[in-house]
């Protein structure tokens, strides 16, 4: 049976639309998961949306992850470029991980050039804006996808 996608935020994120909006833009966290629930419907997954400023929280999550859902969407936000923790619990995930980023990290502060977390993703959108959320669950439909057709052949 298939379980759910989880899509994981980190800090500052709660406050999109009002954070930065010349970067980030002015659509709502909510209004992201209004975006990734419509996207996932699509596609016939279901997800979890969760968002959290701690990054224990965040590593619980991911802990959950390891039997209780068939990937992980993850912006890490700042965790990006500070977190082994993350890392760590993101390589115990044997099934697909995105990261995802609404800028693109590449382009700014040198320090957020480096990313801890890319180590252990499949796969990096960023640069899109909010719309790197659906794009990332239609990706991660397709990985799936393509995980079942390789263990049917
Ligand atoms: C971010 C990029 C990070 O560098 C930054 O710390 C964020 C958001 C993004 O979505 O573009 O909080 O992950």
């Amino acid at each position: 049976m298939s379980k759910p996608i989880l899509i994981l935020n980190g800090p500052n994120l709660n406050l999109l639309g009002t954070r930065e909006p010349h970067i980030y833009g002015a659509t709502t966290l909510a209004e992201v998961e209004a975006m990734c629930r419509c996207r996932a419907e699509k596609r016939g997954l279901t997800i979890a949306f969760h968002q959290s400023n701690s990054e224990a929280t965040i590593i619980d999550w991911i802990h959950g992850a390891i039997n209780g859902a068939d990937g992980i969407i993850i912006n890490p936000a700042a965790f990006t470029h500070t977190s082994i923790a993350l890392l760590d619990a993101l390589k115990m995930i044997e099934h697909p991980i995105i990261e995802l980023h609404i800028s693109n990290p590449h382009k700014r502060e040198q320090f957020r050039h480096h990313s801890y977390v890319t180590q252990a993703a499949t796969a990096l959108i960023c640069g899109l804006g909010v719309n790197g959320y659906p794009l990332a669950v239609d990706a991660m439909a397709d990985l799936l996808e393509a995980g079942k057709a390789a263990q049917n052949s």
